[in-house]
């Protein structure tokens, strides 16, 4: 299985482009199945996220054509003429949770549906009690049994009013999509405004659905029953972006971050200017300028957007263990997004956990090499942050989580003179 092994204490020096979003790769790859007409995605990232939901779509019935545009990213076309499985097992939802969102086509398209039940993950139990309760409104009939949920459909789904007890990004996206094939007009309140919602609800409309106020918490949806084809382009990853601005300020150097909007990461370029950085926002690309070694503490709590994400959270904490004193950083979307803890304790922070926060006393120089493992996607992050600035080797072992989300990390960090190779042990 392959490793990655850092040689800390490198600055970080040029610039990078930023790729395709994962998340809003995602839901628009699972949106093409809501036709029968050819989609075209454009700008998607070299992740196994994608690749492992292109292999649950192919399938379900999708065919589809994947080009290398540049060496990295891809244009994706895809067409569902018709959707020949209506079953999602569970070695696939399991490796990704997203996949739970293809219900939505099934259900449309087939009438029927028997989607693996996500189960719990390494950042908490994540319950599907929303998804369920907006089926069963709109008129599903929904069955639980053998870990699989077993939709289906008697007459056509109904147009419902439907508020959420918490703004979750997913079921916004499933709620979108469901929405979109069925006539009359649907209403989620208290919904999502990620930017991603946003990406969903553009390529939604593209393809004949008429979506309001997505980016706000009152989305208005006029549903139709056929949608058509498109064309489309993946916006760039905020998170990615993010964790690259992370590594800078925490390693010292200068790094142009091309490819990005700037307003999508706006509640980091606050927190990391309090830190000490100096940031320059420029057409489409940020540059990050860290001269001194000083790195502020700076309590953080994650939210949904535009509050601080939660999947900047462990790539934060690393930052925070190198940091001039205590830092606190609370975690409120996910009860239990703190695998990441024991590792960085493993590599010398000072960490300890009281409920959803973890109290963090910095200081600087404390991180030194020591093999960890990285437990989920972000988590990974946070390991080859740490790695960039601790003393010694760090051996990263599990690192097929962080492929999951970022594409080429150690060709895009080497570029950048950091020190890091993957490696088969
Ligand atoms: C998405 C992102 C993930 C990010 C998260 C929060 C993708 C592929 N993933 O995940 O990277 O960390 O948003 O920004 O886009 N909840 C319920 N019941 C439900 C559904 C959700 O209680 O039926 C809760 C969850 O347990 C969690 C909260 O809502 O506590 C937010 O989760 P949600 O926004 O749904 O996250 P995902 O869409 O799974």
């Amino acid at each position: 299985m392959d490793i990655i092994q850092i040689k800390g204490g490198n600055f970080l020096e040029g610039e990078i482009n930023i790729s395709g979003s994962k998340n809003a790769s995602l839901p628009m790859i699972i949106a093409s199945l809501l036709t029968e007409d050819k989609i075209k995605i454009r700008n998607i990232p070299n992740l196994s996220d994608v690749f492992t939901l292109l292999k649950l779509i192919k399938s379900l019935g999708s065919e589809f054509e994947l080009i290398n545009e540049d060496n990295s990213t891809y244009k994706l076309i895809i067409q569902t003429k018709k959707i020949k499985s209506n079953i999602a097992p569970y070695d696939l939802v399991r490796k990704m949770r997203a996949s739970f969102w293809v219900l939505a086509p099934l259900i449309l398209r087939y009438g029927e549906a028997k989607v693996s039940l996500p189960g719990g993950c390494a950042i908490g139990t994540r319950p599907i009690n929303f998804y369920l309760s907006i089926l069963k409104k709109m008129g599903a009939l929904i069955k639980i049994k053998d870990g699989y949920v077993k939709a289906s459909i008697k007459n056509n789904l109904k147009p419902i009013n439907y508020k959420l007890d918490f703004p979750s990004v997913g079921v916004t996206h499933f709620f979108l999509m469901i929405s979109s094939l069925i006539e009359g007009e649907s209403i989620i309140r208290n919904a999502a405004i990620e930017p991603e919602i946003i990406s969903l609800a553009e390529m939604l409309n593209k393809m004949g659905a008429k979506i309001k106020g997505y980016g706000t918490s009152k989305i208005v949806i006029k549903g139709c029953s056929k949608l058509k084809g498109t064309d489309i382009t993946i916006p760039s990853d905020r998170i990615e972006a993010g964790t690259f601005a992370l590594a800078v300020t925490a390693t010292g150097g200068k790094l142009k971050l091309k490819s990005i909007n700037i307003k999508e990461i706006e509640a980091l370029k606050n927190v990391l200017q309090n830190t000490d950085v100096e940031i320059k926002s420029l057409e489409n690309s940020i540059e990050i300028i860290k001269k001194n070694g000083v790195i502020h503490p700076i309590d953080i709590e994650t939210k949904p957007y535009p509050g601080f994400p939660t999947d900047l959270q462990a790539q934060f904490m690393a930052l925070m263990a190198y940091s001039n004193g205590k830092s606190k950083i609370k975690e409120t979307i996910f009860e239990n997004r703190f695998m990441h803890v024991q590792e960085l304790v493993r590599m010398g922070g000072d960490i300890s956990l009281a409920g959803n926060t973890a109290i963090i006393k910095g200081k600087k120089d404390c991180l030194h090499s020591a093999p960890v493992m990285a437990t989920d996607l972000r988590a990974s992050a946070s390991l080859v942050l740490a790695g960039l600035v601790a003393r010694g080797e760090t051996k990263i072992d599990r690192i097929y989580h962080i492929d999951r989300g970022y594409e080429r990390i150690e060709e895009k960090l080497n570029s950048l003179g950091a020190n890091i190779e993957r490696v088969n042990a």
